[in-house]
């Protein structure tokens, strides 16, 4: 296998200097030595929460290639003549500049997805289709902001046929620069939704954000925007401005990649698709209508492509949704099912999950929701918004935190399961009243903690309270 960089490519590339003779190879770019395999380059970050140099002789013990270290750091004095480390001014522009350096080498194609929800899944989407249809390479786990989008660009392989990156943002002002180091061919937005809109204020300035990823496209990109999303028009006027092809997907007539049947199941949907001229049958093992609309925005960047959308197609219907992102499994000895949404939460995101939940055959149907951040002014009415549908999906509910209570508050007294301060909190009460045959959907913010919940559900030993059995 060729080396993911030479030394000296990599010397190159950030503008620095090995303490001795540059090695042969790096196989790998790692910035944590937790995940850290032998021959990777280790690169230093430093941040808020910690300083990647104390790491350095950890990942040098545990077989790293070299290490990325810059001058202002405190090394250890051991350490400080290591012929293995690449001195550069600042590690963080090093990791910056090794991502231009990777794209700019690159000659297969590049899609870049961003949207308010439905990044991940929709470049998990990409992965699991393209790689049908070439060798695939994209960002593991979110990786979307200013460190994960070079990182994903620096372990980019040089004989990849194409590359995924997610591109995310909490701040206005986040996604160009990104989108300008991605240069992508095809650049997806998802959705647009009221996600993070406590930073960002309004949902005009959410969508004029998302369309600034047009901006990096090269020259005849595609933009794919959410035609049913609000604010549609702000994504087109921004694709028109970056001078790149538009297709829109949605299931209205003006969409050039649309949706024209959906049959929701439980085990997932059969959708019916018009793209351009081409109409695709595809089975999708993830159900909701959501899981279909992320599919048509994938097989619509692989017709931009000119890939084969058939043998796209093929692949995408063996794809799962992954933990904490709509993950189904049996859980307390398979008497009960867990729907596991933990991973985050906003408005549409929740409405989309209850909206899986209702799908799914259960004796009961229990919601059990955790806080939705970063919604500013805006939080209290988001929470309470969801009352309506939640009452249509969900039989019982638990929830967590502050402004999940103006939402239990809002529920009649019959659906009220309970409300604790934190996840941890409600675990207990909501074990003790499980019974055989229930569906449980977990879902709430990253920071609202809700994978605890998941945690209580799925701990080995973990038994039906009984007495309801
Ligand atoms: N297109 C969509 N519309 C609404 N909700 C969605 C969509 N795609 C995924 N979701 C929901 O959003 C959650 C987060 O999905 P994910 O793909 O991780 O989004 P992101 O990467 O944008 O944060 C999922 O658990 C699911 O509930
Ligand atoms: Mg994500």
């Amino acid at each position: 296998m060729s080396a993911l960089w030479t030394g000296e490519e990599l010397a190159r590339a950030v503008s620095g200097r090995f303490g001795g003779p540059a090695p042969e190879r790096v196989s790998g770019i790692s910035i944590d030595t937790r995940t850290l395999q032998p021959g990777d380059l280790f690169v230093a970050l430093v941040s808020e929460t910690g300083d990647g140099h104390a790491h350095v002789a950890a990942a040098l013990e545990r077989g790293a290639a070299a290490a990325l270290v810059d001058g202002s750091a405190h090394l250890p004095a051991a350490l400080r003549d290591d012929p293995r480390l690449l001195h550069v001014a600042d590690t963080f522009r090093a990791l910056h500049a090794l991502g231009a350096a990777g794209r700019a080498r690159f000659a297969g194609r590049t899609v870049a997805v961003t949207g308010s929800v439905g990044k991940t899944t929709t470049k998990e989407m990409l992965r699991t289709a393209l790689s049908a249809l070439g060798p695939t390479h994209a960002a593991s786990a979110s990786h979307n902001n200013h460190w994960g989008v070079p990182l994903t660009l620096a372990r980019l392989p040089r004989d990849a046929a194409f590359c995924v990156c997610e591109i995310g943002m909490n701040h206005p002002g986040e996604i160009a620069p990104l989108a300008t180091l991605v240069r992508p061919d095809v650049a997806i937005v998802t959705t647009v939704a009221a996600t993070h809109i406590g930073h960002m204020g309004s949902l005009d300035a959410i969508a004029r954000e998302k369309g600034a990823i047009f901006r990096g496209l090269t020259a005849g990109g595609t933009a794919i925007i959410p035609d049913d999303a609000p604010h549609a028009e702000l994504l087109a006027a921004s694709a028109e401005a970056a001078g790149a092809r538009l297709i829109r997907f949605g299931t209205g007539e003006s969409a050039e990649a649309r949706l024209d049947e959906l049959r929701l199941a439980a085990d997932g949907s059969a959708a019916e698709f018009q793209i351009g001229p081409d109409r695709l049958a595809l089975h999708l093992a993830a159900p909701g209508r959501h899981m279909a609309m992320n599919a048509l925005a994938c097989l619509a960047a692989i017709s931009a492509l000119g890939g084969d959308l058939v043998g796209a197609a093929e692949a995408l219907s063996h794809f799962a949704p992954g933990d904490g992102r709509g993950a189904l499994r049996p859980v307390l000895g398979g008497s009960v099912q867990l729907l596991d949404e933990s991973y985050n939460a906003s408005g549409a995101s929740v409405r989309a999950a209850l909206g899986v939940l209702a799908l799914l055959p259960a004796q009961r149907r229990i919601a059990v929701l955790g806080d939705m951040l970063e919604l500013g002014s805006f939080a209290r009415a988001e929470h309470e918004a969801l009352s309506e549908a939640v009452r249509e999906s969900a039989d019982i509910v638990y929830c967590s935190g502050e402004m999940m209570k103006f939402l239990f508050d809002s529920l009649p007294q019959q659906t009220r399961g309970a409300h604790a301060a934190t996840a941890r909190d409600l675990a207990p009460a909501l074990l003790a009243e499980l019974r055989v045959g229930d569906v449980v959907l977990v879902k709430g913010s990253y920071g609202s903690r809700m994978r605890d919940v998941v945690a209580a559900l799925t701990q080995p030993g973990t038994q039906l309270a009984g007495a309801h059995g």
